[in-house]
């Protein structure tokens, strides 16, 4: 019998993927209060890159509390698992050569550079999606607020849990001086200015 260990198979590579996609892989990492904007803009980012032909994927807190992080609370220690798994699942998706758009609140400061240590240098936006509380207390999407103020949801984002703003992002939007749409174009151009993508070989 032959005991020579068979060759190894190379691995298909992120260079490869990334030929085949038409454009690199990166991450814009969105962090902000509940109803500062971020799923929003998220959604309308997407729209526009898979309209120039790009491959893409959203990673929204609400979707991923809903299948991978269904163990998960909003405890601090939960919260930063959240934000690991939500790391690594944009880790991998990154290396499969696809422009990801994560939209979660992602409270805290030092998980926030953990993340970006997680991935190349060039490979990570992060991006400050402002609103002020009061703001996003009266746009309430989804009636969250209404309840934490009837004491019904303790532990809340910029309420009764902390939230760390960023220092130094990659990018700030003030999402009370601008429409959805203009802050889609200005995270775009970010985009495109950072190298994530360029419009000649969009396809
Ligand atoms: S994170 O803090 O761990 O990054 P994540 O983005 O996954 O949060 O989830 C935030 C969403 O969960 C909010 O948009 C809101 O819909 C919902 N939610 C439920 N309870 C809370 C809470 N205590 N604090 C913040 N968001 C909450």
């Amino acid at each position: 019998m032959d005991r020579t260990a068979p060759p190894p198979v190379a691995r298909v590579t992120r260079p490869q993927r990334e030929r085949l996609n038409g454009h690199r892989g990166g991450v814009v990492y969105m962090t902000g209060l509940s109803g500062a904007g971020k799923s929003t803009l998220a959604c309308l980012v997407e729209r526009q890159l898979h309209a120039l032909g790009l491959r893409t994927c959203v990673i929204d807190g609400d979707d991923l509390r809903c299948g991978l992080c269904s163990d998960l609370g909003f405890s601090d220690a939960d919260r930063i698992e959240n934000m690991r798994r939500a790391t690594e699942v944009a880790h991998l998706m990154v290396n499969a050569g696809l422009l990801v758009v994560s939209a979660m609140i992602s409270p805290f400061r030092e998980e926030r550079r953990a993340a970006r240590s997680r991935f190349q240098p060039g490979d990570f936006l992060e991006v400050f999606v402002d609103a002020p509380l009061p703001v996003c207390e009266a746009r309430d999407p989804k009636g969250l607020y209404a309840r934490v103020r009837r004491g019904e949801i303790p532990g809340f984002t910029g309420v009764d849990s902390r939230y760390e703003a960023p220092q130094r992002p990659d990018l700030h939007i003030d999402t009370t001086r601008c429409t959805a749409s203009q802050a889609a174009a200005l995270l775009l151009d970010t985009m495109r200015l950072h190298g994530y993508f360029h419009l000649e070989t969009a396809h």
